[in-house]
């Protein structure tokens, strides 16, 4: 069985309907914290509940009790944790939050995968763990540059996790996520953000002139670098998944234009404390080591995401 962590968030709950599709038992944990709406989690899983080989439970992962409860009844053979407090900004307000959540909760996870000796664990990290580093960004980097609560929360993380596979020969996989697009996409993040102001005629808040750049990422080929990530359990690796192909936020405004046939309204402001100028993965270890490449263009995902916000998220709130 596949202990899936945050099963209900954007990523999650793909993760948690492939797995299900490919044959698998996943238990997923969602404590459907209000983040942001917790309704869209609960419509997140909804396809997944429908799975006699899913089971859904809601707890907290910083739960010892709850959590130790799933262990004892269950068989996890492995575990994909991806239960978080994932954005950048708020971490500012919120920093004992998501170290409570972000290590302390990680750290919950593994030593209970080592309790029940687990076959595996995979995390997913984030490639804001390389600040004001030089792009690309190649795991080979030393990680000296961290500018936000968030990112330093999950290079602790990825920390701990190399402690518990090296002391109790866990096999650990920790992934670099960078910037994840498309359907069920996070409210809070500028894909969604932007298309649902420019969808509604409602201004855009567009930081230092729309100059930076993202290595934006489809949700499918996230989902296919996890899927393959527990195909090849690995001693202790952390492996980048990106696009490799920054684009400006300039460049993704004029897609989300195109695609919805609207003009965005455009207030400036300036940069956020946090935000980082750019991010660009170098995936040679990821195609080295698992076979992984992206495959889904910005042009495509953009033209898919909004396919899929006009039938689902257009006539809603
Ligand atoms: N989306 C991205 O661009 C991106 C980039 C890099 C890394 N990541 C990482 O990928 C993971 C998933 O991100 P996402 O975009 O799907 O975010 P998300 O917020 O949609 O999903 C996270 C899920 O975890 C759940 N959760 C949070 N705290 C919890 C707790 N204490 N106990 C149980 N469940 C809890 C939330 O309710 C949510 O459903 C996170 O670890 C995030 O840091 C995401």
């Amino acid at each position: 069985m596949i202990l899936v962590t945050g099963c209900a968030g954007f990523i999650g709950s793909h993760l948690t309907e492939r797995l299900l599709a490919n044959g698998h038992e996943v238990i997923g944990v969602d404590d459907f914290n209000d983040y942001y709406d917790p309704a869209i989690k609960r419509e997140n899983i909804s396809q997944a509940l429908k799975d006699e080989r899913f089971t859904l439970i809601e707890a907290d992962i910083r739960d010892k009790k709850e959590m130790k409860k799933i262990f004892e009844e269950y068989n996890v053979e492995k575990i994909v944790h991806l239960a978080a407090r994932a954005g950048v900004r708020a971490s500012f307000e919120q920093a004992e939050l998501y170290f409570d959540v972000n290590v302390l909760g990680t750290l919950n996870l593994l030593a209970l995968a080592k309790a029940h000796n687990v076959e595996q664990f995979v995390f997913t990290s984030s490639s804001s763990v390389y600040g004001l580093n030089k792009p690309p960004f190649s795991e080979e980097q030393a990680i000296a540059n961290i500018i936000s609560p968030y990112a330093a929360s999950k290079r602790s993380a990825e920390l701990l996790c190399q402690v518990y596979a090296c002391n109790y020969a866990i096999p650990t996989t920790c992934l670099r996520l960078f910037t994840v697009y498309g359907p069920r996409g996070r409210p809070d993040m500028a894909v969604y953000k932007f298309t649902d102001k420019i969808a509604k005629g409602l201004a855009i808040e567009r930081y230092g002139k729309g100059n930076m750049q993202r290595d934006f990422t489809y949700v499918d080929d996230i989902v296919e670098g996890i899927m393959l990530a527990l195909e090849r359990p690995l001693d202790f690796e952390i492996i980048n998944l990106g696009n490799s192909r920054p684009v400006q936020l300039n460049k993704l405004i004029e897609l989300i234009e195109q695609n919805l046939g609207k003009k965005a309204k455009i207030i400036e402001k300036p940069v956020p404390k946090g935000d980082v100028p750019i991010t660009y993965a170098d995936i040679s270890k990821a195609k080295r080591l698992l076979g992984w490449e992206p495959k889904v263009s910005i042009e495509e995902g953009i033209k898919q995401f909004i396919e899929w916000y006009k039938k689902n998220r257009q006539d809603q709130k």
